[in-house]
């Protein structure tokens, strides 16, 4: 269903669940896929993975399904895959991640993995790109995400939803991630609302609270993948130094640089990784 003609999760009657069911049905009629195992969100730097993850087999605008919204940013490409990978996985990749910062809700925020899990994935993979605190990681280091903070104050859980997130970022598929490359180092990741990039002050509350990258996205998706009862793997890469542990300023095209640098490693590992899944 087009955006044009309004969103139907912005109707607060709505059921956001019954809205990514139809979603699910839509995408397996486009695909003609009828469930697909994994699913995996391409976040900055990320999207060169999918042409190496195994056969597309679909490749479509996500304004297509009902209730996606089309993307608010360039390099964020506003288009959903299937892909067929060579061990027979059917993988849902989703190029089209609707931030927080966009300011239409949190609903419209998790849908996409509503939606995946409404497809039958058992299993989600959430890249992105981010700030790191640590010193040790350059930009173009990918890092495993090992737990968040929430710094949003907002949440995809509507009413009385009691949700446990001990283990939300899977120990198992870190350690399958690990296997793959034993250098990947691992961090929380703490969900700032954006647009605007830390201040170097923000940066300092999350290392003094236990953060080690910072960034717009994931952890309000990681709860709806927990609640949708997924299993999650999350990956950043680091794209730039976090403002004020680098002396420059944060640009935008510094933090697409580094993803286009980083791209054809990153990518290689994020398709053996799915491969292991
Ligand atoms: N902060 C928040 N989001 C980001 C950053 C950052 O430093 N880099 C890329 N996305």
């Amino acid at each position: 269903m087009s955006d044009q003609t309004g969103n139907p999760l912005d109707d607060p009657a709505a059921d956001p669940f019954a809205i990514a069911a139809q979603a699910a049905s839509d995408i397996a009629r486009i695909t003609g896929v009828e469930r697909h195992d994994i699913a995996l969100t391409l976040g900055s730097g990320w999207g060169a993975a999918a042409d190496i993850i195994g056969e597309t087999t679909a490749n479509f605008p996500a304004t297509e399904v009902t209730g996606f919204s089309a993307p608010a940013l360039e390099g964020h490409v506003g288009t959903l895959r299937s892909i067929l990978t060579p061990r027979g996985k059917r993988v849902l990749v989703i190029g089209a991640r609707t931030h927080f910062y966009e300011g239409h809700g949190v609903r419209r925020v998790v849908h996409s993995v509503r939606t995946a899990a409404a497809t039958g994935a058992k299993t989600m993979v959430l890249t992105n790109g981010a700030g790191g605190i640590k010193h040790t990681w350059k930009p173009g280091t990918p890092v495993l995400i090992s737990d968040h903070i929430n710094l949003t104050a907002a949440t995809p859980l509507e009413g009385a939803t009691f949700i446990d997130l001990t283990d939300l970022y899977s120990m198992r598929l870190r350690d399958l991630a690990r296997s793959i490359d034993p250098s990947l180092d691992e961090g929380v990741y703490c969900q700032f609302t954006g647009p605007q990039y830390e201040t170097p002050a923000e940066v300092q509350m999350a290392k003094a609270i236990g953060g080690h990258i910072v960034g717009m996205s994931t952890a309000l998706e990681a709860i709806a993948a927990r609640q949708a009862g997924m299993e999650i793997l999350g990956l950043t890469l680091v794209t730039n130094m976090a403002a004020g542990i680098q002396t420059t300023p944060l640009s935008h095209e510094e933090v697409m640089e580094a993803g286009r640098l980083a791209g054809p490693v990153i990518s290689s590992l994020l398709a053996r990784v799915i491969g292991a899944l």
